[in-house]
């Protein structure tokens, strides 16, 4: 590998064929929602099993879209997993609810059900469960957690776009499903978050608010409160183009799962992730612990290895934080242990070979 060339986290997989939709789109001369966007809903619906598809913004005002959609009361309590990212929980507070942290499965890193049961109270209205690291949490058994206690599930695919649970795609599960399509996400399209539900209720309110309280545009009577949570349709064209590819995305990062696997196994002190029984694994960079996690991201970033570390958690975040504050062990170890290395679809075999050399060093393997 040349010096000068960073291996980075991410890298996007665009190609001719998303420029020729851009441009297509571009001669419609339609830039928000239109041919594009019902595409892609279409395309999605199809690929899910999902009966109502919608587009937000982003991921995390797609979550918020969803927490206000249920129409809660305020201060709601919402059991969210404490190893996640910040949207999760900040969609939760500006959706006027009451986030309450549950721990993280050692092994797995996921949400549990014994963690959301524990933590269900009275005030207990809602479950977030999350699907991380290219994988989906032990979904079945918490949607039994919730129908037990009566409470809605919005689920934060926002990194599982099209990964299964037992056959079923991560966010069909629970009353709604967020996915993101950010840069770093298995399809992007920039910016982007899809809301998926089969509840033609919800659906009704979801269209609603996030079209400024009108089932269409056209009219100036509004019969509901609503925003504005459209996208724009140069955005679908590239994600139509994206949801094509996804099976060879897929099939690549198997591939270089593998290839990290059995290069770093028995290394140094390394543990790496395990994925929950039932659940496919579509590699979303590639996690591993490690108790001298400073000294190897050092050490690699000044071999040209971009790192990063795994989500700080959200019951220590400074605006979430509560008093006293909560005991939740393996997120801090997580976050304490946690490496990202890079693996997306420009990741050569050679690449990794250089990883794994590069770890490999720093224990004092013999390579
Ligand atoms: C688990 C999780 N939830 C929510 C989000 C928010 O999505 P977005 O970046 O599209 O707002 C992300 C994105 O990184 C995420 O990883």
């Amino acid at each position: 590998m040349p010096s000068s060339e960073k291996i980075m986290q991410v890298d996007l997989f665009l190609d001719e064929r998303e420029k020729a939709a851009v441009n297509e789109s571009l001669d419609a001369r339609w830039l928000t929602e239109g041919p594009n966007c019902a595409k892609l809903q279409k395309m999605i619906a199809e690929q899910l099993g999902a009966k109502h598809v919608f587009f937000a913004p982003n991921g995390t005002l797609g979550l918020f879209l969803a927490l206000l959609t249920l129409d809660l009361p305020r201060g709601s309590e919402i059991i969210i997993p404490t190893f996640t990212f910040y949207g999760s929980a900040t969609a939760a507070v500006f959706a006027g609810l009451k986030p309450v942290f549950v721990d993280a499965d050692p092994d797995t890193f996921q949400s549990t059900a014994r963690a959301i049961r524990a933590a269900i109270t009275p005030a207990t209205r809602a479950i977030m469960p999350v699907h991380i690291f290219g994988q989906v949490c032990e979904i079945a058994e918490i949607m039994e957690v919730a129908r037990e206690h009566n409470l809605l599930v919005v689920e934060d695919a926002a990194q599982a776009l099209t990964i299964r649970y037992r056959g079923k795609a991560a966010g069909t599960f629970g009353d709604i499903g967020v996915f993101s399509m950010f840069s770093d996400k298995l399809a992007t399209m920039g910016e982007g978050g899809v809301l998926v539900t089969d509840n033609d209720k919800l659906a009704e309110r979801l269209r609603l608010l996030r079209n400024q309280g009108r089932p269409n545009a056209g009219t100036f009577i509004h019969p509901s409160l609503g925003m504005n949570f459209r996208i724009t349709d140069l955005q679908a064209a590239i994600g139509c183009v994206q949801l094509t590819k996804l099976e060879a995305i897929k099939a690549g990062r198997a591939r270089r799962w593998n290839r990290y696997m059995d290069g770093l196994k028995g290394v140094g002190d390394l543990r790496f992730m395990s994925v929950t029984d039932g659940s496919e694994l579509v590699a979303f960079r590639f996690p591993l612990l490690t108790r001298k996690r400073e000294e190897l991201s050092a050490f690699l970033e000044s071999a040209g290895i971009q790192c990063r570390g795994c989500f700080y958690p959200m019951h220590l975040q400074p605006e979430l934080r509560v008093e006293p504050p909560a005991n939740l062990p393996v997120a801090e170890s997580l976050f304490e242990q946690g490496i990202l290395l890079p693996l997306h679809h420009h990741i050569s075999d050679a690449n990794i070979d250089h990883v794994v050399a590069k770890v490999r060093e720093f224990f004092g393997a013999n390579n």
